[in-house]
């Protein structure tokens, strides 16, 4: 049988009607929300919701709301078509691949800019634009603050904000997020608590390649010694796992040997906490469940990572 070929749909109206349209149908809509450059990470997250949902929407959309300017959002690899060629073959495929052209421009959003660096400038300057500009952005203020945030201290508003605009166009029943993004993840919960959105956010596991490395659409970035080096964060982490699964609860001495791992492997390390689940904030022990967050840079590429330890 043919493989089901998604609608796609550029324009944010049409994206509103298509599921008003599914839901007076009484069917329920899933949606996984990427930046594209889809890998077999993001299309565990489709599979996981259409165990959840009648029909699914992934969206495609390099936000520049969380690139700092020091980030150049012009490298952020891309490959449109072959992201609809891989939807296409998970099983089920999904409904409709969401792939607007500027979220932040007020003015005409059925608008067309044929590259993706033109448009990448262009959104900026419509973001940064006083007076007409974007002004109205969405903060998590305390989970956004540690781990990432620190590093990056405008991404998870930027990734709030657009989430929230995504979730209030594609009007999704559940949303699913992987926990490769931990922090990412927890705040869209959080978000979705406090500002009492009708969504359902699931979190969805690690997917790894054979030798361990999580999967990242940054990873064509590595070259093959940093992408060797880099398998350092994942086997440190399970070595840290382990030491605590046979009583070793004391977080410094787990993160010191992390750090260490990894900064031997030729890696330079962002940051490596353990912390509370669901609060983020860091422990000094292991007495509830936490889970062990890493953030390292191999050449030019910052990877994240994490294991959840549940005792
Ligand atoms: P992106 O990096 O494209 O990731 C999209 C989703 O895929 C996120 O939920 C992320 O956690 C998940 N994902 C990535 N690699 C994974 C892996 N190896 N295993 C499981 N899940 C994985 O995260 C973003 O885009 C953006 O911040 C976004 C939420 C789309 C907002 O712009």
């Amino acid at each position: 049988m043919a493989a089901k070929q998604p609608l796609i749909i550029s324009d944010r109206n049409q994206m509103r009607k298509w599921s008003r349209m599914m839901r007076s149908q009484g069917k329920t809509v899933g949606f996984v929300p990427t930046m594209g450059f889809l890998h077999e990470g993001h299309l565990s997250l489709v599979r996981e919701a259409h165990r959840h949902t009648d029909v699914v929407v992934v969206s495609i959309y390099v936000n520049p709301g969380q690139f700092s300017p020091t980030e150049d959002l012009s490298v952020y690899p891309s490959d449109f078509d072959g992201d609809v060629r891989k939807l296409m073959a998970v099983p089920g495929s999904v409904d409709v691949v969401f792939h607007p052209h500027n979220l932040y421009d007020y003015e005409g959003t059925n608008k067309k800019k044929s590259t993706s660096m033109i448009n990448n400038v262009v959104v900026l300057s419509c973001i940064e634009q006083k007076g007409m500009g974007h002004e109205t952005w969405v903060r998590v203020e305390n989970l956004e603050k540690g781990l990432c945030g620190k590093s990056r201290p405008i991404f998870f508003r930027g990734v709030a904000t657009v989430v929230t605009k995504l979730f209030n166009i594609v009007d999704p029943d559940v949303a699913v997020f992987g926990k490769k993004d931990y922090q990412q993840w927890r705040i869209i919960q959080r978000m979705v608590r406090d500002l009492d959105f009708p969504i359902e956010v699931v979190g969805s596991a690690i997917i790894r390649d054979s030798d361990g490395l999580a999967m990242s659409s940054r990873n064509v970035r590595l070259s093959p010694k940093e992408r060797e080096q880099a398998l350092s964060i994942n086997k440190s982490l399970l070595g840290a796992k382990s030491a605590a699964a046979n009583g070793q609860i004391d977080c410094n001495k787990l993160k010191n040997f992390v750090i260490q791992a990894i900064t031997e492997a030729g890696g330079r390390i962002d940051y490596a906490e353990i912390v509370d689940q669901e609060s983020l904030e860091v422990v000094e022990s292991i007495e509830a469940p936490v889970v062990f967050c890493v953030a390292a840079w191999f050449g030019k590429v910052r990877l994240i990572d994490n294991t959840e330890i549940n005792l």
